[in-house]
């Protein structure tokens, strides 16, 4: 069992996004599972540029984006992994750039156009999303930002098999608040909220990873 993890945030160390994945990853291990991190940000790719060798009828292989950049070597990784986490922050109510980016250079080479078999993806996986936003809880449905999480759990699931989406919602954004624009947050609220509620997020993403390594799709 193979869980590959991908960090959607271009702060890869110590912050909200990474910092619950690698909660998964550690309850995907305590499962037995064996298990990878690629920091997307670290990594020199586009998202697809719409060439379709992917869709010819003459292609050699299927599922595989014809795209080389550093993100060729993660996606032929992808086709033996048994779970995949991907972790984004909201960033203007959807994932961030590079984890779209990501999003489309892995799922589109997956995607047939033929309804008696949507997905090339030669097995079924459990997949989870995992994001995380400055708003609280009970802004997301007012911002419509549950309509984004949906669909893209909704693609995943065409795609793979199984989605899960585990939300972090009111994180830290800044280490120091004195330093930074920060008017209209409540810096004690978060402090306190990063204290006390962000350990409770990380104990759901070890649960979850813990899950997907342990459950069939
Ligand atoms: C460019 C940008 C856009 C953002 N847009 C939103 C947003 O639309 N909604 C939200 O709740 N948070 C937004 N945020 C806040 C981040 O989603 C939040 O701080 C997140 O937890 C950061 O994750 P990280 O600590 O892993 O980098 C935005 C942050 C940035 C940098």
């Amino acid at each position: 069992m193979k869980v590959m993890a991908f960090n959607g945030s271009p702060r890869q160390e110590g912050w909200n996004t990474v910092t619950l994945l690698e909660h998964a990853l550690q309850g995907a291990e305590s499962a037995g599972a064996r298990t990878e991190l690629v920091q997307l940000y670290s990594l020199d790719f586009s998202g697809c540029i719409s060439c379709f060798a992917c869709k010819r009828l003459d292609r050699e292989e299927d599922g595989v984006c014809a795209l080389q950049d550093d993100l060729s070597p993660v996606l032929d990784r992808v086709q033996d992994c048994d779970a995949l986490i991907i972790g984004t922050p909201v960033y203007y109510g959807t994932e961030s750039s590079g984890t779209r980016a990501f999003l489309e250079r892995l799922c589109f080479p997956y995607l047939k156009y033929d309804p008696d078999r949507i997905s090339l993806f030669p097995k079924r996986i459990n997949t989870a999303m995992i994001y995380t936003m400055n708003v609280p809880e009970n802004k997301i449905q007012e911002m419509g930002f549950d309509q984004v999480f949906n669909m893209t759990k909704k693609f995943l699931q065409l795609h793979f098999g199984s989605c899960e989406l585990l939300l972090s919602t009111d994180t830290l954004q800044y280490p120091d608040y004195d330093l930074y624009e920060a008017k209209m947050f409540d810096k004690e609220a978060k402090y306190q909220r990063h204290h006390q509620v962000f350990p409770q997020d990380c104990q759901r993403a070890r649960e979850l990873g813990k899950r997907m390594a342990s459950s069939q799709a």
